[in-house]
């Protein structure tokens, strides 16, 4: 994303002499297609090594004098990578923190996540006027699944630790439900920072395999354990001390999150906690970077499983109806992100 825009083209783009359009649907496009392309094809690994030359990139990769140009170019203007006097390339500060696969901030499976949201997004048209997703969970294949949840590890990895610091359990408090857990990442924080806790994930089959890795690199499997099965659908217990839906509620038509606090709130013990993470419509209000976020993710779960993001008075409102007494607001990264602690 490029932030750092001459005096001249920041006044540009004030007074609208730029053209807009042109970089926002075309340019950015084929921008975000030459990123997975060039992780898909080696580019960035091979950058994250060190400097090399052109030349050097087109024989190593088998790329075309054109298209290597023309990629690099692409990239530079963007940040990922950085080129000398002498014409040496290697990927940038942000390139590495981004790309690097040794990296705790890589986000390379939410690039190849990216591109299957373009081959799909052809639809959009469709859902805006219905209301209604195009596609669902069930339509994805083992491949799709395994970029998804490797895109959702990727974001977990970001904010897991700080979460689980977050919440404050006391140590009578020992169960913990997952909703949607999918990788497993959270409830394993949150087990590995509170000795007493045991932790049940529910998920469909597609994830099992790689919540039940996690969890054995983990050594927890004594005390996590994955129940396949529909929280929407079937009963998912009682007598949890903490519940998460975290990437959940804009999954769902607000009927169902409404019914779905309902259905914690009875779940819980007394002083229990339900934690909501998402994308929180409206809770930067000066922030065009949030608005953008949240609005272009909400588009996407229309399209994809007829979800949406929410604002949060909404989500208050839910879980004020469930009798929830206490609500608490976080803000998270990236701006336009969210964390809503309710109290029972
Ligand atoms: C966007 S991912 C979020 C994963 C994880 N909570 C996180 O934040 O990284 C949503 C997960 O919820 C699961 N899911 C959605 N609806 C579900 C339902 N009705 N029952 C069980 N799992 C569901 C999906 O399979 C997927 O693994």
């Amino acid at each position: 994303m490029i932030f750092n825009y001459t005096l001249l083209e920041k006044l540009l783009l004030r007074f609208n002499v730029i053209p807009h359009p042109v970089y926002d649907a075309l340019v950015n496009v084929i921008a975000g297609r030459a990123l997975q392309a060039s992780l898909k094809l080696g580019l960035v690994d091979l950058l994250s090594e060190g400097y090399h030359g052109l030349s050097e990139i087109q024989q190593r990769l088998s790329f075309s004098t054109e298209g290597i140009e023309l990629l690099m170019t692409n990239l530079v203007a963007l940040g990922y990578v950085k080129k000398t006097k002498k014409d040496m390339y290697s990927l940038s500060k942000r390139g590495q923190r981004f790309f690097n696969i040794e990296s705790k901030y890589a986000i390379r499976n939410f690039v190849y996540f990216s591109e299957q949201v373009y081959k799909e997004f052809l639809d959009l048209e469709q859902s805006i006027k219905s209301g209604e997703a195009v596609r669902s969970l069930e339509t994805l294949n083992p491949q799709q699944w395994e970029i998804f949840t490797n895109a959702m590890i990727e974001m977990a990895r970001t904010n897991a630790k700080s979460i689980a610091r977050a919440i404050p359990l006391l140590p009578s408090q020992k169960r913990l439900l997952d909703l949607g857990g999918m990788h497993g990442l959270y409830a394993i924080e949150f087990c590995k920072y509170f000795p007493q806790l045991t932790a049940v994930i529910v998920d469909y089959e597609d994830v099992r395999k790689y919540a039940e890795r996690l969890i054995a690199q983990n050594n927890l499997q004594e005390r996590i354990i994955f129940r396949v099965g529909d929280f929407v659908k079937e009963s998912f217990g009682s007598g949890y001390d903490i519940i998460l839906a975290f990437n959940i509620i804009h999954g769902l038509k607000a009927d169902v999150n409404n019914d779905l606090t309902k259905k914690v709130f009875s779940a819980l013990n007394p002083a229990g906690f339900y934690v909501i993470l998402d994308q929180i419509k409206d809770s930067f209000t000066m922030s065009n970077l949030s608005r953008l976020f949240v609005s272009s993710i909400g588009l996407m779960l229309l399209n994809k499983v007829g979800g949406k993001t929410y604002p949060l008075e909404e989500i208050k409102k839910w879980c004020r109806d469930a009798a929830f007494s206490k609500l608490e607001f976080k803000r998270m990264m990236p701006p336009g992100y969210g964390m809503i602690i309710a109290t029972k």
